[in-house]
């Protein structure tokens, strides 16, 4: 049989471009016996030149020229990360006829419609396989695997760095700042390590998701984004007396009068399918109306998952199939406009912890302002005061509207019996 040639050439060469580089170099034999395709890695862009690398120097330019240019190269694969100039040498390569490969999920949240409509009109694709959820074929479920349902939800933990974090504190009794350092050692974290704890590298991947699972065009700005560098040790140890571990999850939920969007840190029950979920691992759970609800589960981060993925959207890309798809798939062009719903008309159910004053009539006056916001306990624990005139109050609430426990949580802050403002989390317990 006569096997396809391709010729392949990276933009970037860090964790993940390293990564694909090793697997086309090492086993290129390996994927064509799979695939059918013979890839040949004809050049590699990198920044610094002076770097050492485990790549021959050969290959290696600092000329995104010789790239996204080159007539011998059919596809470019961006791994530079950021808006530009990845998004540029995107829509430049495209211009020249390249299939593309992208693993930039903050470029494709700000900038999806306008880069898969040039794939379109320049009759080629861009597939993106690796942005969501590292090694977990997440973005071939939403676009193919499900495509006979209407998606009622997606619910992930999206993002490895934080996971880690999370599971590193909770099971593991590290501080935020070790936690956070290994993860960057182990090439979970983007090159600013910001963009993963205050939640918008999760908040860029729901993006992604959402508008594949919608066919709508969900930006960042329609997210209401929280990270986890605010989480204290104190309400991850007192949820886990309570039953709960703390997760940053990433929910998109289709309701009656538009969408919710949101990626913040959540208390789910032990026993939710989604609380096992350690280290840089993430999962994605998909309500659809047909299939019901299906969970996807992998490494989420690293050199290695990730450039699972990025192998397959080359060898897919290689096969020209995905072309076709660009010029027609509505989800991917043609989205529709979406209503969104505000965080203040979100039901949920609430952690809070307050720091209150020892004495009589303390928790009359803090349960007032709950029951003047509609807001119903649903479990109430005091410890013990050792020391200080203050104890921790913890509280969780039945299901309360977002607005409401923003303004009781503003009034809590400011009455005499409570020091300082209530720590606050959400609650996620819906799972069948
Ligand atoms: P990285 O380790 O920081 O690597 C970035 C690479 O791009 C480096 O080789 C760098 O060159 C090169 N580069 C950056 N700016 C450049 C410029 N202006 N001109 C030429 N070269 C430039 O990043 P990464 O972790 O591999 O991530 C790459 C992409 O994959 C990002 O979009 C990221 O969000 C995404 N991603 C990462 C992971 C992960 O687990 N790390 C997982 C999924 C998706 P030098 O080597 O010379 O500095
Ligand atoms: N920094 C990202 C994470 C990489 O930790 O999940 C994978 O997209």
């Amino acid at each position: 049989m006569q096997h396809i040639k391709i010729n392949v050439g990276l933009l970037g060469c860090g964790t993940v471009g390293s990564g694909v580089a090793q697997v086309m170099l090492e086993r290129a034999d390996h994927l064509e016996k799979r695939s059918g395709i013979r890839l040949e890695l004809k050049k590699v862009l990198v920044r610094d030149a002076a770097k050492a690398r485990t790549i021959p120097s050969s290959l290696m330019t600092t000329c995104p020229e010789d790239i996204i240019d080159n007539p011998d190269i059919q596809i470019v694969v961006e791994l530079i990360g950021g808006l530009d100039p990845a998004g540029e040498w995107i829509l430049h390569a495209l211009k020249n006829g390249k299939r593309v490969v992208t693993a930039n999920k903050y470029l494709l949240a700000h900038r999806g419609s306008e880069i898969f409509s040039a794939a379109a009109a320049n009759l080629s694709c861009v597939c993106f396989e690796a942005s969501c959820g590292g090694a977990i074929p997440i973005v071939l479920a939403l676009t193919r695997g499900l495509l006979a349902n209407e998606i009622k939800s997606v619910v992930g933990i999206l993002n490895g760095t934080c996971n880690y974090i999370l599971t590193q504190m909770m099971h593991n009794g590290k501080p935020y700042s070790t936690a956070l350092a290994e993860a960057q050692q182990a090439g979970f974290a983007e090159a600013d390590p910001y963009m993963d704890v205050s939640g918008l590298d999760s908040g860029h991947k729901l993006a992604v998701l959402a508008s594949l699972a919608f066919g709508a065009d969900i930006r960042p700005a329609n997210i209401d984004i929280q990270g986890i560098a605010a989480l204290q040790d104190v309400d991850l140890r007192y949820a886990r007396e309570l039953g709960y571990v703390c997760k940053l999850l990433a929910i998109a939920q289709q309701q009656a009068t538009g969408v919710s969007l949101r990626v913040h840190p959540a208390l789910l029950p032990v026993s939710h399918p989604l609380a096992s979920v350690n280290g840089s691992y993430n999962a994605v759970s998909v309500d659809g109306s047909v299939a019901g609800r299906t969970v996807y589960f992998g490494r989420g981060a690293g050199a290695m998952p990730t450039a699972s993925a990025v192998l397959a959207d080359i060898l897919e890309a290689a096969m020209n199939a995905t072309v076709p798809f660009f010029a027609s798939h509505p989800l991917l062009n043609h989205r529709q406009p979406v209503a969104i719903i505000p965080p203040t008309e979100v039901h949920t159910r609430h952690y809070l912890r307050i720091t209150a004053l020892d004495k009589p009539g303390t928790i009359h006056d803090i349960t007032g302002v709950l029951g003047r916001h509609h807001i119903s306990i649903s479990a109430m624990t005091q410890h013990e005061a050792r020391a200080g005139a203050y104890v921790p109050l913890v509280i969780t609430t039945h299901e309360a509207m977002g607005g409401g426990v923003t303004s009781a949580l503003a009034e809590l802050g400011q009455l005499p019996c409570v020091s300082g403002e209530p720590a606050h989390l959400r609650i996620w317990d819906d799972y069948e």
